[in-house]
């Protein structure tokens, strides 16, 4: 038997560790254990994702919170070192770009302890994104490289990964829609906030490049609010928009424009289950970007660069400035935006495909 510590630490995270968490628990060789950094630790940005996705109490919890990039980071740091001075797993996982899991990762490898990388291998080359270093840290570090398509592939060959070390095992994301799916189409999601009856959007921000800078999110602010006149939006809010909403006098003229639902951030059923029935979304978010590609749905992402540009390539994604958004939504609602299609082994069965590369890995070693 051996033992995996499953990392998760904020919002993107619990969808990725979930479905490897259910597959690890049923099998008889490992044992895993969640180890929770508190990085995100509102009820409705981490406890709620637990219950609904059928994930335990952390069996850990680092307690660590919000603060500066330093301060975070060397918080967990500092916090797993001790973790695994006392409970010495043999693997430890870390999933997405945030900063718990570039510090995980160098936690475990100056301890020696095998670290896999899930979602390996993308690339903005945005070097002014902070996941974008934790990216390119992690992967540098990781043993195992779990890539979910093939451009991420290219892009550790190209940065001299030993090819042995990567293996293409899908859009974990996947898993996470297919395990709640029925739950998801029964939730009638657009109902609860009065949207069934027309065309809707969904909008999502929390990039420090869309919403720390006031000019920048006092145009964003201005261009979803002529969206909003024709076609009503539902924005979820992140608590860094919120917080800066507020700051710059912008949250009164959001909430109160014709057409504009303002919520706090939503349980993922629910988010879900509006995504899965809208016409478009707005967003900057990365896990959004390939759920709108999965369904096929329409997705403008507020952004210069991505990470993940087989949602371009394949999918239904397209950058926009946020002056290009009112243009982009009368392509949408012409019905000229790419139909796009599903990228290769986004299947649903991409935690059986990591949790058999573990076992041999695992075997082998
Ligand atoms: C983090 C990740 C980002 C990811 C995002 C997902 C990094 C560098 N950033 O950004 O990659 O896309 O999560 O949502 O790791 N806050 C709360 N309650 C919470 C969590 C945060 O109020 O439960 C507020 C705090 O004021 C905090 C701010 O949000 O300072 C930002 O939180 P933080 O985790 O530092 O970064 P995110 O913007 O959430
Ligand atoms: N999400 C959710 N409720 C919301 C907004 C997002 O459940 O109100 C989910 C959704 O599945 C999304 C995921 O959280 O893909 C990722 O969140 P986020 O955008 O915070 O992080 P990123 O993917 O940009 O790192």
């Amino acid at each position: 038997m051996i033992t995996v510590h499953l990392i998760a630490a904020a919002r993107p995270n619990f969808m990725k560790v979930a479905p490897l968490y259910h597959v690890l628990a049923e099998s008889d060789w490992c044992s895993p254990i969640v180890v929770h950094t508190g990085q995100h630790y509102d009820a409705n940005m981490s406890d709620r994702f637990f219950e609904e996705l059928g994930l335990p109490t952390p069996d850990i919890h680092l307690g660590i919170g919000s603060g500066s990039h330093a301060e975070q980071t060397a918080g967990v740091i500092t916090a797993y070192e001790a973790i695994i001075l006392r409970e010495k797993p043999d693997w430890v996982v870390v999933v997405g770009d945030v900063n718990s899991t570039m510090a995980v990762t160098l936690a475990a490898k100056k301890l020696h302890i095998p670290v896999a990388h899930l979602e390996a291998g993308l690339r903005s080359g945005d070097r002014t994104m902070p996941e974008e270093i934790n990216r390119l840290v992690t992967d540098a570090l990781a043993d195992v490289l779990w890539t979910p398509s093939a451009d991420a592939d290219q892009n550790l060959i190209d940065e001299g990964v030993p090819e042995e070390k990567i293996t293409n095992v899908g859009n974990i994301m996947i898993d996470s829609y297919e395990l709640l799916r029925d739950q998801i189409e029964n939730e009638k999601a657009p109902e609860k906030f009065g949207l069934a009856a027309q065309p809707y959007g969904v909008v999502t921000m929390h990039r420090p490049s869309n919403v720390d800078d006031r000019e920048t999110l006092t145009l964003l602010t201005d261009h979803l609010c002529e969206v909003s006149r024709d076609i009503p939006l539902l924005f979820s809010l992140h608590p860094r928009t919120r917080k800066n909403l507020q700051e710059f006098n912008l949250l009164n003229l959001l909430t109160e424009a014709k057409g504009m639902n303002t919520t706090e951030p939503l349980s993922y059923i629910r988010f879900m289950g509006l995504v899965r029935s809208a016409k478009f979304l707005i967003t900057d978010s990365g896990g959004v970007q390939e759920e709108t590609s999965y369904l096929g749905i329409p997705c403008v992402t507020l952004r210069d660069t991505t990470e993940r540009p087989v949602t371009i390539s394949l999918g239904t994604n397209r950058l926009a400035k946020p002056d290009q958004i009112v243009e982009c939504i009368s392509e949408i609602s012409a019905g000229t935006w790419p139909k796009g299609q599903c990228p290769p082994l986004w299947d649903g069965r991409t935690a059986n495909r990591v949790a058999d590369d573990l076992l041999k890995r695992s075997s082998d070693a």
